[in-house]
């Protein structure tokens, strides 16, 4: 294990009807609130309103950023420092899944950025500070309720780029699993299988020693891969919805991370999907992963795919170890087809012709990845057998 700090600063007040804490939390930073959300989930679902009683109720005064996209562009965080300026914003409240999160917190730091705000999406140095965020989340995936991490999209250049600074860890999130009802199958696919991907980043590493993290993460994997089937079948499955949100948050917080190397290369294939075809984060990362195991496995990496395959899949331990590899990788694609999404690029709308600048871009800050180092070469590789 290798030696590391840790500390998550952001409080979680989780369960059924926390939104009651709301307005003693806010008053902890004042009382004129920037409040972010998406395209209007939040309003046909009744959070919205309640929200707004809420702030009635408390003498708190609010400013809205509504139209928050997935795959969050950089003129909506533009759009979120201008009012925050104007009005004098004391805390961002994000309600919504990680995309409105995630613009809410570049807001927070373009706030006290001079230059433009795509610097400091491409160049995290530049990040000073941040305004304080807080989040209502209504969706389990991202898990950027508990970090300080936030991924922008900039339409102009095709870039998909993460940024992150200590003081864009949110204050407080609000983690009801009943806000979660309402997502649709796609997403609620898509969430669990970034929830899943998340925990391969930091899995599948060559550090020695990390047992304690390793079992965590098998634990979170085995927790994911019931209760995401669970909340497709069940939408309103109140279990299920609670242990996915709570998966999401711990997956990528830094418990399974700290102490590890870690690897991030299927990320960020996939954040080149997401700039030039704006499809679903999570989707990508479903499609790409069987892919980027088959292309990683070797008898360098073949212990690990070993371990992954006896201890979340209940694979035989006795069997020959390519055997044991191969099927846990197999029993990966099955479950991600178990859960409705597609299994090749072409099938989300992705063309051969942009492939190779694709790995271009993946690979402009280096090679990816430790446990499996991929040049654009790789890459392409990857690409080219997904498609
Ligand atoms: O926009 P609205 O109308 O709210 O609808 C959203 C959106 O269409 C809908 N939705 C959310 N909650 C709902 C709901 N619909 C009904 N009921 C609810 N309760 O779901 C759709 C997707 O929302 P989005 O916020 O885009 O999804 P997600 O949470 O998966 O966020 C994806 C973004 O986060 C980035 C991704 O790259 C992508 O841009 N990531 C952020 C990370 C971080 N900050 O740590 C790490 C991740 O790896 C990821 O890269
Ligand atoms: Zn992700």
């Amino acid at each position: 294990m290798l030696n590391f700090n840790y500390s998550v600063p952001t409080k979680i007040l989780f369960g059924k009807h926390k939104i009651d804490l709301l307005a003693e939390n806010i008053k902890e930073y004042g009382s004129k609130v920037l409040l972010v959300y998406g395209g209007g989930s939040i309003k046909r679902n009744g959070i919205y309103d309640t929200i707004i009683d809420i702030f009635a109720e408390n003498n708190i005064s609010s400013w809205e950023l509504g139209g928050v996209k997935p795959n969050p562009r950089i003129a909506s965080v533009k759009e979120g420092i201008k009012i925050c300026k104007k009005q004098e914003i004391d805390l961002i409240l994000a309600v919504g899944g990680g995309s409105t999160i995630d613009c809410a917190k570049v807001i927070g730091a373009g706030f006290y950025h001079s230059g433009d705000p795509w610097e400091i999406v491409t160049d995290s140095r530049k990040i000073e500070d941040s305004l304080p965020i807080a989040t209502v989340l209504t969706l389990a995936a991202t898990g950027s309720e508990m970090n300080a991490g936030a991924v922008i999209t900039n339409l102009e250049t095709q870039e998909k780029l993460g940024t992150g600074h200590p003081s864009m860890a949110p204050k407080f999130s609000i983690l009801d699993p009943t806000y979660t009802f309402t997502v649709p199958e796609k997403q609620t696919a898509a969430g669990t299988a970034d929830i899943m991907s998340h925990i391969f980043e930091v899995y599948f590493s060559k550090t020695k020693g990390a047992y304690v993290q390793n079992r965590m993460a098998e634990s979170l994997l085995k927790t994911a891969i019931n209760y995401g089937t669970k909340a497709l079948a069940e939408p309103e499955n109140y279990e299920a919805r609670a242990n996915l949100m709570w998966t999401a948050s711990l997956a990528i917080n830094g418990l399974l991370s700290s102490g590890k190397e870690t690897e991030w290369s299927v990320h960020a294939m996939e954040h080149e999907l997401s700039a030039f075809y704006d499809i679903t984060h999570g989707i990508g990362l479903a499609i790409l992963t069987p892919y980027w195991m088959e292309y990683a496995l070797n008898d360098n990496t073949l212990d690990k795919f070993v371990e992954y395959g006896v201890n979340v899949w209940g694979i035989d331990a006795d069997k020959d170890k390519y055997k044991i590899a191969q099927t846990a990788i197999e029993k990966t694609r099955e479950y991600f087809s178990s859960l409705g999404i597609p299994t090749k690029l072409s099938e989300v709308g992705i063309e051969a012709e942009k492939l190779e600048k694709m790995a271009e871009q993946a690979t402009r800050r280096g090679e990816l990845g430790n446990f499996k180092p991929l040049s654009k070469e790789d890459v392409l590789n990857i690409y080219q057998k997904a498609l």
